[in-house]
């Protein structure tokens, strides 16, 4: 059987540089903001990460910069103090915000639309939209609150270095100023597009237990996908839910796809063709990206299903790449190495579950998973929405 191999020591490639080594703006600008910037190629456990203080924002903060990112995407961890608040802040961009634990309140506002204040609580997800100022309250006095947020402040800051030119700017985003209350605060609703299910609005209540998926039949394992989207934005994402004793199949895609586990337990595989391959163990509050056209494959080892959320990517960084033999940018199961399955089984065996991989699906690439009669008809039963 061949070793999967943990790649104990982090070797960048070149990232957030230009060709002659230079950080780019957006490096530069993080490095001398003097606060933790954590680097590699996941983070174990975003609740416990290092951070420290960033007295202009009124938090603690960190910088996740991991290698997938290449210079595309911000990861941002704010830290809230017991019973603190922050310092208002208008950002010019985009910022969707995971909150990693804690309990707390947002409020925000644009010129000419009324103050919105909503409720968040452990594994919410929301979108601030950009040119909204925004306030982040912790609601319990005995702990802190932590959130992540990701945006695309490195692409901005390639095109326009200055970070003032985002923060708290004199700009004031037209569709704010027509008091489009939709854009600046709604609870996610059903529409139809994507795979069969997509949520559109600001604000997810509790990802651990959302439940409006479809199955997700290209990627196998008897998973099941949800779409988000945004209100007027061009982030969204999704989250894919597996049961036990299964994994996807391994698929490749472009930079800056920010992966939070919001449940369950896991590892991810992440390789180059033909390179060692990285594994990275997961569980809630774990975070990682998948290196540009990096093979990445996930894997359910808990007793219960696993959810992972995908934020992102940008448009113009999806692209696949070029095709050669692997037509989907996807490794079918009769096609991949078999230490892969016999690896998975092992990790199993130590937790004492059984696979629940078919032998078929080994055998045919157009096996057919089976899917509950309701699901296959695409029956609404299954959209009911979000529980709890
Ligand atoms: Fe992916």
């Amino acid at each position: 059987m061949a070793q999967v191999q943990m790649k104990s020591v982090y070797e960048p490639q070149r990232f957030s540089q230009d060709r002659r080594g230079k950080l780019l703006p957006y490096g530069q600008w993080i490095e001398s903001l003097g606060l933790p910037i954590h680097r590699g190629y996941f983070i174990e456990d975003a609740r416990t990460l290092e951070v420290a203080p960033w007295p202009e924002m009124e938090c603690n903060a960190a910088f996740i910069e991991l290698e997938g990112m290449k210079g595309v995407s911000e990861a941002r961890i704010t830290e809230i103090p017991p019973g603190g608040t922050t310092a208002p802040v208008k950002f010019g961009l985009d910022d969707a915000v995971y909150v990693l634990e804690g309990n707390g309140i947002t409020t925000v506002w644009a010129e000419g639309v009324g103050k919105k204040t909503f409720e968040w609580g452990p594994r919410s997800l929301f979108l601030i939209p950009q040119g909204a100022t925004r306030q982040y309250s912790n609601a319990r006095g005995d702990r802190p609150a932590r959130l992540v947020h990701n945006n695309y402040m490195p692409v901005a800051m390639s095109m326009y270095p200055d970070p003032s030119f985002f923060y708290d700017n004199a700009y004031e985003v037209p569709s704010l100023l027509e008091a489009n209350e939709e854009e600046l605060y709604s609870v996610a609703s059903r529409r139809e597009g994507g795979r069969g299910a997509t949520w559109h609005g600001n604000f997810f209540t509790d990802l651990a237990v959302w439940d409006g998926l479809v199955p997700h039949r290209q990627r196998g394992g008897g998973g099941h996908v949800v779409d988000i989207s945004f209100p007027n934005s061009g982030m969204g994402g999704h989250m894919s839910v597996f049961p036990v004793g299964t994994y996807k199949k391994a698929h490749r895609h472009g930079p800056g796809v920010v992966i939070i586990i919001p449940g369950g337990e896991g590892f991810s595989i992440m390789w180059q063709e033909g390179e060692e391959q990285i594994v990275v163990p997961w569980h809630e509050g774990s975070m990682f990206v998948p290196p540009n056209q990096w093979f990445h494959q996930h894997f359910n080892v808990s007793k219960m299903p696993a959810r992972y959320l995908a934020l992102g990517p940008l448009q113009q960084t999806r692209p696949s790449a070029a095709k050669g033999d692997r037509p989907n940018d996807q490794i079918e199961y009769p096609e991949e190495a078999p230490w892969i399955r016999e690896h998975f089984e092992s990790e199993l065996a130590k937790r004492g579950v059984e696979s629940l991989m078919p032998d078929g699906a080994y055998k045919d690439v157009n096996y057919k998973w089976t899917y509950d009669a309701g699901e296959e008809q695409g029956a609404d039963i299954y959209l009911a929405g979000p529980a709890g």
